[in-house]
């Protein structure tokens, strides 16, 4: 089932998302339609708090990259309770977007690589160090579960000239391909 997406301006977006345990209820549907609501939308990472849901869980799927690149496509993971261990002091600057800010793509700076303990859809607990493009989606997504959006992070100046554009988005003076809320 196709959720809607919930865009900048919703409260659940900004709140630090909580942990859950084998018993939340529905969590296999759950997670299914977060990866249908993610590739109906053309998306390559979702949180559940971008489906009005305040709970550490998000999903990645890069298949989208099948073409230009292979082995990225292949990064098709659930996080549960994700925790970064570790971060490198190397940064690099990338150009993001995000589902529930649409039409905004801006460049972030973020840690070139991080270490991250996660549970997988079986509570299966994993330690795996991510770098690049992973990397930079783990981060992505993880921010989604800490209250935190890309745009938080862009240069002040850059930031002061999406302002229309958020407000915009907090007005729904937006157009998508996917329902939103
Ligand atoms: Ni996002």
């Amino acid at each position: 089932m196709i959720l809607p997406i919930y865009t900048y301006g919703q409260s659940v977006l900004r709140k630090v998302a909580e942990p859950i345990d084998k018993d939340y209820p529905g969590l296999d549907e759950l997670i299914k339609n977060m990866y249908e609501t993610m590739t109906h939308a053309d998306g390559v990472g979702l949180a559940a708090p971008q489906v009005g849901l305040p709970i550490r869980l998000l999903v990645i799927d890069l298949a989208p990259f099948k073409e230009d690149n292979p082995e990225l496509a292949a990064f098709k993971i659930t996080m549960i309770n994700p925790e970064i261990l570790e971060e490198s002091e190397e940064e690099i600057a990338m150009d993001e977007g995000c589902l529930s800010i649409p039409g905004i793509n801006e460049t972030v700076v973020r840690p070139e690589y991080i270490k991250v303990k996660y549970l997988d859809e079986d509570f299966n607990e994993h330690i795996e160090e991510f770098d690049g493009f992973r990397a930079r989606v783990v981060q992505h997504e993880y921010g989604h579960l800490e209250g935190e959006l890309f745009t938080d992070l862009v240069k002040p100046l850059r930031r002061q000239l999406i302002k229309g554009k958020l407000n915009n988005i907090v007005k729904k003076k937006i157009d998508t391909k996917y329902k939103i809320k």
